[in-house]
């Protein structure tokens, strides 16, 4: 049973139209600057095993994969089928709204690793997909919410707008761990500017991540 951490108000948001249409046009840019996506990548080569089945939740047309790593499959879901269908990293996807339905089309356990990159902040129903998450992950499975200070504000709900970045990797946490996920490891870090001006010490994105690993069920259990 999903428990409940929001309130009404903080599912609000000042633009109440549906999400797909303000996803309508493809946008083939890049939300988030080197120095971050940079970050990003190093973690995914860390922490993603080969041999993975890795869903990229709110994926757009790049998915921050390791060019030079290939996993047993790559799924993909976002809101613009065009930038879905460009994303060279990804062997299928599909198009779902998560505000309007939670339900994911995949099996139990059946993933390995999920990714969603400066998404989880428009969701309107995060208990509901940390729900979803935890079945259809793998024992020893994870799922990796990384994100860092931008958003486009009138579609994040109020807890998002409302909260600096402690807050948003607090509020993550609290909602996996309020579904069963184990206490994650939280990241919170600063980035360089890629190239000259980051030798100079340019900041780049600043980085966060929440990284929830599925416990093993104990032989008692299974
Ligand atoms: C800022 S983009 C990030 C895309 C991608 N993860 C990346 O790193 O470039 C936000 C993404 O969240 C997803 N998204 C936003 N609202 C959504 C909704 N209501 N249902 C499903 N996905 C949504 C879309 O896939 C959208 O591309």
């Amino acid at each position: 049973m999903v428990v409940q951490v929001l309130s009404a108000n903080e599912r609000y948001k000042l633009d109440g139209s549906d999400d797909a249409l303000f996803y309508s046009e493809p946008r083939f840019v890049q939300h988030l600057d080197g120095g971050f996506r940079g970050r990003l990548t190093q973690l995914y080569r860390e922490r993603i095993p080969t041999c993975a089945v890795v869903l990229d939740l709110m994926s757009s047309w790049v998915s921050h994969l390791p060019d030079d790593q290939r996993y047993e499959q790559v799924i993909g879901h976002g809101l613009n089928a065009q930038e879905l269908e460009a994303n060279p990293r990804l062997d299928r996807h599909w198009v779902q709204n998560l505000n309007q339905l939670q339900e994911l089309p995949l099996d139990d356990s059946s993933v390995d690793c999920t990714l969603i990159v400066a998404g989880w902040q428009y969701l309107q129903q995060p208990e509901a997909i940390a729900e979803e998450l935890l079945r259809i992950t793998r024992p020893n499975g994870q799922v990796i919410v990384a994100f860092s200070n931008r958003m486009f504000f009138t579609k994040a709900p109020q807890i998002w707008t409302d909260g600096a970045d402690g807050d948003h990797l607090r509020y993550v946490a609290e909602v996996l761990m309020a579904q069963g996920w184990p206490k994650p490891e939280l990241i919170a870090e600063e980035t360089r500017m890629p190239g000259p001006m980051g030798w100079v010490g340019g900041k780049g994105d600043p980085f966060f991540a929440v990284i929830a690993t599925k416990p093993v069920p104990s032989a008692a259990t299974v």
